[in-house]
């Protein structure tokens, strides 16, 4: 057995690489509540420039980067039309609805895009008598729906219909980096479809901290004061921001590689035809396993794999997640694909 575990419940288990932690050592910084941190600025231009916005603000976790975004956008009492199985509903404490006021509209569909009819006749209510609707939330990569990535073509769909009724379009890429790769397009691609993003810069970048917003300047200026609401506006962050540097120049051309592992593992999985995994709807880092037909629950299935030393995340009753990331390598990953096709062949 190998002697060390092997991490996929998440991209989110990744470590600071050693050029961050060096960076962080001798990151230059100032109090940012002043606007004097200049690691927070390299940062925050960096990362308006990578994504082709014109204005970018830094924000300890994504969660608080996508309600500051949803503060920017909205009013108390407006509508947000959003997937059901998005992050910002799923997950996100409600924040939607208690910090921002706004009444989350949920739609399904199998891809996590709100189908267009259904929006389109909500943006053609009568604002006199209902509620505005003054956001549309995307997800890409979508993690609830597989950690595919939504073609462009979706998502000019989406962009087309909002600006033709003025609603902006607020995309919460937590690893949209992850999803210019499965796409194979610059990110700006994916960003240049959207008024706002969100990004996380601590997930398959590896960043110990943090996640940025990017969008026009008013309304980045509008987020900075949502950021001051919600406690997150910092002092000498950029001693996390040095990291982050190193996150986006150096991290993001290389989740090709977990990508590929995901496929391997996929693939490896795929044998057992009952489990439901299917290499081809593996378009990014996640790998989903239902466990229903080895008669256990998921959670059974995850004790078993850590015996192994393999961790793997329950993300329902019967359905197991896996992440592809930097800390596990080909060799971890070979391990834990031939570790869990002997496994399974043992329910
Ligand atoms: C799609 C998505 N959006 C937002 C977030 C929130 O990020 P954070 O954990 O930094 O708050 C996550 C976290 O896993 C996520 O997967």
């Amino acid at each position: 057995m190998i002697d060390k575990i092997i991490d996929l419940r998440s991209d989110t288990v990744t470590k600071p690489t050693d050029r961050m932690r060096e960076a962080m050592m001798n990151a230059e910084v100032g109090d940012d509540c002043y606007g004097e941190d200049p690691t927070i600025h390299r940062l925050e231009a960096l990362a308006a420039e990578k994504v082709g916005k014109a204005a970018a603000m830094y924000v300890p976790t994504g969660t608080m980067g996508n309600t500051a975004a949803l503060l920017a956008h909205t009013r108390a009492g407006d509508y947000a039309i959003m997937d059901a199985e998005c992050h910002i509903y799923y997950y996100e404490h409600g924040n939607v609805s208690s910090l921002a006021g706004i009444m989350p509209v949920v739609m399904n569909s199998p891809d996590g895009v709100p189908p267009l009819e259904e929006v389109e006749a909500y943006l053609q209510r009568d604002p006199a008598k209902f509620p505005r609707v003054s956001l549309i939330c995307l997800e890409n990569t979508h993690n609830r729906r597989g950690g595919r990535a939504i073609p462009l073509d979706r998502m000019d769909a989406v962009h087309e219909l909002a600006a033709r009724y003025g609603v902006p379009v607020h995309l919460d890429g937590a690893r949209v980096f992850n999803a210019a790769d499965a796409l194979g397009v610059d990110v700006r691609e994916i960003t240049g479809r959207v008024d706002s993003v969100m990004f996380c810069l601590s997930k398959g970048l590896c960043a110990p901290v943090g996640s940025m917003v990017a969008g026009a300047a008013d309304f980045i200026q509008e987020a900075r004061r949502a950021r001051k609401r919600l406690g997150g506006a910092m002092r000498q962050s950029g001693v996390l921001a040095a990291a982050g540097i190193v996150a986006l120049t150096e991290m993001s051309d290389r989740l090709g590689e977990d990508r590929a592992n995901a496929k391997l593992l996929a693939k490896a999985l795929s044998q057992f035809d009952e489990l439901g995994v299917r290499p081809e709807t593996v378009d990014t880092n996640m790998v989903f396993v239902n466990t229903e037909p080895l008669g256990i629950p998921a959670a059974d299935f995850a004790d078993r794999a850590l015996q192994h030393n393999i961790k793997v995340s329950v993300y329902g009753p019967t359905t197991v997640r896996m992440v592809t990331n930097h800390d596990a390598s080909r060799e971890d990953v070979l391990y834990a694909a031939e570790t869990l096709v002997d496994l399974i062949k043992t329910f």
